[in-house]
C-alpha cells in the first residue's frame, strides 16, 4: 500500500497518562511516528494554544440503530462523537431489536466500520433485555464484546444477576449495571424530593439506585465478577463505591456531565429535556458526584448520550422518554465545571474508560512513537455557546441550549485520519 501523506500536529501541549510536555506530533500510516520539538511533515494541523491528548472514549452511548433511526444512526452518532473529541464509543444494547445476539452485534459493528469514530458495542445480559433469561453472552464475547449490560433497565432478579456474574467471570468480561429498582421507581418521572412534591410529578427515590448498587457490590464480593456502575447519581452510591474500592472489590464507576452539572430544580420548567434516568438529583448529590470524580472513586466520565426526536420530547413531562444528548458537550462541560487538573480530567474522559471498555490496546494510549494515532486536539480556553441546531446528532434534546461553555475541539484524528479539522467534520 502506498504511504499516506505524513501529518504534523504543531504547536500544542501533549497531555497523556505519562504527563505533560510541549511537543509536535508526527503521524504516518495511522500511527504516531515521532513526538518532539520542531517536527515537520507533508501536511500541518495547527495546534497553537491547544492540548493534544489521546482520543476521548465514551463507554455509554445510545445509538438508535437498529430500530429508531429517526432519532440517531450509528453514523450520525459517531459523527457527533468525533466532533466531541471521541475516537471510540461503546453502544448500549437498548435498540430494537436489542443487541442480545451475535447477529445484532455483527450488524452494529458492520455499521460502525465506516463511521468517523471507532464503534464498539456492549451486549445485553438478558434476552431482549427482558430480565428473565440470560442472553448468549459467549457468542457475543466471541465477536469481541467485552461489556454486558441491560442498560435502560437494571437486572432486577438477584439470582439471575448472580448467575450472570458467574457466567461473566468464566468469559472474562465485565458487567455494567444501570442501577434502578423498578418496583421503587415505577411510575416516577423525576427525583423524589422537595421538587417532585412541589411540582406534583411522581418521583423515583434515591434509594432505588442505592439498593441495586448495594446488591451488586455484595454479588461482586460473592462471585469475583468485575462490575461497572453506570451513571452514578446519588451521594450514598458514591460512598458505597468508595468503600467497595477500599476493600479491593473489582468495581468501577462512571458519572455523566448532567449528573455533575444539573439538579432536580431544573424540572420546575416542566420541560422534558430535563427528564433522564437516573433523574437529576439534589445539590448535595451533585457535590458528592464531583467529589467522587475528584478523588477517583468515579474514574470515568460517560455521556449517556440518549437522542430522542423532537416529537417525543415535546410530549408532557410524564409521557416523554428520558434521556439527553451528551457527546458534543461532555468535554466542554468537564472543562468548564470541574475544578480538576487536566491530566486527571483526561484520565476520566480517555484512558480510564478505555480500560473499562477493554479497548486499552488501541485507545487512551500514550502519545508516543509506535502508538495508534487516535487523538483529540482541543483549545481549553476557547468559549462557545451550545446550540442544538449546530449538532451532528439527528436529535435536538440537549439540556444546555444557550449555555456558554469553555473548551472546544479543534481536530480529531482516527487511526491517523483527521476526521475533524478546525471543528468541522470531514465525513
Ligand atoms: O435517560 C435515559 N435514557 N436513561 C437510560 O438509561 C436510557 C436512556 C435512553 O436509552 O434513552
Ligand atoms: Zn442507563
Amino acid at each position: 500500500m502506498a504511504e499516506q501523506p505524513s501529518i504534523v500536529i504543531k504547536g500544542g501541549t501533549v497531555v497523556d497518562a505519562t504527563g505533560e510536555r510541549v511537543a509536535d506530533v508526527v503521524i504516518v500510516d495511522g500511527a504516531v511516528k515521532a513526538v518532539g520539538a520542531d517536527l515537520s511533515a507533508d501536511r500541518t494541523l495547527d495546534a497553537t494554544g491547544c492540548i493534544v491528548s489521546p482520543g476521548l472514549v465514551d463507554v455509554h452511548t445510545h445509538l438508535r440503530e437498529p430500530g429508531k433511526e429517526e432519532a440517531e444512526t450509528v453514523e450520525t452518532g459517531a459523527r457527533g462523537a468525533a466532533l466531541g473529541g471521541y475516537t471510540a464509543i461503546l453502544a448500549m444494547p437498548n435498540t430494537t431489536p436489542a443487541i442480545d445476539s451475535a447477529a445484532v452485534v455483527r450488524q452494529v459493528l458492520g455499521l460502525g466500520r465506516t463511521a468517523p469514530c471507532d464503534v464498539f458495542t456492549s451486549g445485553a445480559i438478558t434476552v431482549g433485555r427482558g430480565g428473565e433469561q440470560l442472553a448468549p453472552m459467549a457468542e457475543m464475547a466471541a465477536l469481541g464484546v467485552k461489556v454486558f449490560t441491560d442498560d435502560g433497565a437494571g437486572v432486577q432478579d438477584n439470582r439471575l444477576m448472580r448467575r450472570a456474574m458467574e457466567y461473566a467471570v468464566g468469559l472474562g468480561v465485565t458487567l455494567a449495571q444501570h442501577c434502578e429498582d423498578d418496583a421503587l421507581c415505577g411510575g416516577g418521572h423525576m427525583h423524589e424530593g422537595e421538587w417532585s412534591a412541589r411540582l406534583g410529578i411522581a418521583g423515583q427515590p434515591a434509594e432505588a439506585e442505592e439498593l441495586m448498587v448495594m446488591r451488586d457490590i455484595a454479588l461482586a464480593r460473592l462471585t469475583g465478577c468485575r462490575i461497572h456502575f453506570q451513571h452514578m447519581s446519588t451521594a450514598r452510591s458514591v460512598a458505597m463505591i468508595r468503600d467497595a474500592l477500599a476493600v479491593g472489590l473489582p468495581v468501577t464507576a462512571e458519572a455523566t456531565p448532567h449528573h455533575f452539572t444539573l439538579t432536580h430544580a431544573e424540572c420546575a420548567s416542566y420541560d422534558p429535556v430535563f427528564k433522564v434516568n437516573p433523574p437529576l438529583r439534589t445539590e448535595e448529590d451533585v457535590a458528592a458526584v464531583r467529589a467522587g470524580l475528584a478523588d477517583g472513586t468515579i474514574a470515568t466520565i460517560a455521556t449517556d448520550h440518549a437522542p430522542h426526536t423532537p416529537e417525543s420530547k415535546e410530549l408532557p413531562f410524564d409521557q416523554a422518554p428520558p434521556g439527553m444528548l451528551g457527546l458534543e458537550t461532555a468535554l466542554a462541560l468537564a472543562l468548564t465545571e470541574l475544578d480538576m487538573p487536566l491530566g486527571h480530567l483526561l484520565a476520566a474522559l480517555s484512558w480510564n474508560p478505555a480500560r473499562a471498555a477493554g479497548i486499552e490496546d488501541r485507545h487512551g494510549r500514550p502519545v508516543a512513537a509506535g502508538e495508534p494515532a487516535n487523538l483529540c486536539v482541543f483549545d481549553p480556553e476557547a468559549t462557545w455557546t451550545v446550540r442544538a441546531d449546530a449538532m451532528a446528532s439527528r436529535s435536538r434534546n440537549t439540556p444546555y441550549e444557550g449555555r456558554e461553555v469553555r473548551g472546544k475541539v479543534r481536530h480529531t484524528i482516527l487511526a491517523g485520519e483527521p476526521v475533524v479539522i478546525a471543528g468541522e467534520a470531514q465525513r
